[in-house]
């Protein structure tokens, strides 16, 4: 049982456990995922600054469902699910656009951008259809750091006490991230990387700095602290800024300086990084005079879409724009670090399905803070550690009504253990 088996040390003190490779392989748990995780928190969707006029819209997917977020007249931006009142098609049926009104493709019932029914054929016909009881179904958003943030749940986790209590938990202080501006920072570069691996490895990898010395060449020269395995985020969910070498001018591919600093970077915050994870799907990382945000989209257990923005002051985006700037080494050597640990992902992933890896792996001392990700997602996914407040016997409860359902089949007995674990139903 895998609750136990996080619970009790490897052999040796120094190992602590990480979940069986079946947790990154299977469809089922991913399912489960999608349900629990994904569709029920905070996600990190888009730019607000790429919504910039009434009308325009884009399409995204969240867990199994998609939305449409579009930019109103008078309330900011909205989201609704993508499904039409009617019959059901898809209102939007490409990835974006800008229209006045937003009218389904098969009957043409039309809604309006904040979401009522407005039009349809011989819908004066009908005065008893309620316009906005039959309008798009709303997704609940809020707007912070300059992105949008959806989340599908009819009732909502409270944002303040998720995604701000995380990146207070990590920072210490939420106002010390207000240092960087980032609301007011503008996009200078977007990658979007299509990994093949499972969305856990990615966060994972993203937590600890143990492969720093192995893999990260360049961003170990930047930051010689990094070459010792310790990361950015330790125990507890504090976070450290990591110093910049002694002769190293910027946070750029080869240590030279970058661009203008961003001017309330506290003195303790100057010449050096943070990072930080807000889960389910976002990475923050902050230096002098530039902010990184990775978005994360799983696809399925063993495919991960991941957004990569470089954040910099307006002005300097601007003379990027007008092609008099070049922040081509501040960008190179994050997109660096992302080819490197994505590669290292996917070289991964395809052990999870090894006989070798169905017990798990290893987490080192400077990997331990990894485990309390583990608890998260075992909590999330309705698989409470035996540490957590339902205690022992919910706990047992919750893996015996889950034997009973499962249907695994042409499973050998270790495998079939592990899958009941992993798949237990609270
Ligand atoms: S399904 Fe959209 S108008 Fe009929
Ligand atoms: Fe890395």
């Amino acid at each position: 049982m895998i609750i136990d088996h996080l619970e009790e040390p490897l052999p040796g003190s120094s190992l602590k456990p990480t979940p069986p490779g079946e947790a990154y392989t299977d469809p089922e748990i991913f399912a489960r995922e999608q349900e629990h995780i994904f569709e029920r928190q905070w996600n990190c969707v888009l730019r607000a600054d790429s919504l910039s006029t009434a009308g325009q819209w884009k399409t995204a997917t969240i867990g199994r469902e998609e939305i449409i977020l579009v930019r109103t007249r008078k309330s900011g931006i909205a989201a609704y699910f993508n499904v039409c009142r009617h019959r059901g098609m898809r209102v939007c049926t490409t990835g974006e656009g800008r229209n006045k009104t937003l009218q389904c493709g098969y009957h043409a019932w039309t809604y309006g951008l904040d979401g009522e029914l407005v039009a349809a054929p011989n819908l004066t016909s009908m005065p008893d259809v309620d316009r906005q009881e039959y309008g798009l179904k709303p997704v609940h958003v809020r707007e912070w750091l300059g992105y949008v943030w959806v989340c599908l749940a009819e009732d909502p986790s409270s944002f303040e006490d998720t995604v701000l209590g995380e990146v207070r938990t990590s920072f210490g202080e939420v106002e010390s991230i207000d240092n960087y501006g980032i609301e007011n920072l503008a996009c200078g570069e977007t990658k979007t990387y299509d990994v093949q691996a499972n969305w856990k490895l990615i966060i994972e990898n993203f937590m600890e700095c143990y492969h720093c010395a192995t893999i990260h060449p360049e961003l170990t020269e930047v930051i010689p602290e990094f070459a010792d395995g310790l990361a950015s985020q330790r125990a507890g969910g504090q976070v450290h800024g990591a110093s910049f070498g002694g002769e190293v001018e910027g946070f750029t591919v080869d240590g030279s300086s970058g661009v203008s600093e961003l001017p309330a970077v506290a003195p303790d915050q100057e010449r050096k990084y943070y990072a930080i994870t807000v889960r389910p799907q976002v990475f923050i990382n902050t230096v002098p005079d530039h902010v990184i945000i990775h978005r994360m989209f799983p696809i399925s257990e063993s495919r991960t879409t991941v957004v990569c923005d470089w954040l910099f002051l307006p002005e300097v985006v601007e003379q990027i724009n007008a092609g008099t700037l070049d922040v081509s080494k501040s960008v190179e050597l994050f997109h660096r670090v992302n080819q490197q640990d994505f590669n290292a992902c996917e070289l991964t992933q395809p052990s999870m399905s090894s006989t070798a890896y169905r017990g798990g792996g290893a987490l080192v001392p400077s990997e331990h803070h990894i485990a309390e990700f583990h608890s998260w997602w075992y909590e999330s996914i309705g698989m409470p550690t035996a540490s957590s407040s339902e205690g022992p016997a919910a706990e047992a409860e919750a893996v015996a009504e889950h034997a009973a359902e499962d249907v695994v089949e042409d499973a050998g007995e270790s495998s079939a253990e592990a899958s009941s674990a992993v798949r237990s139903t609270p």
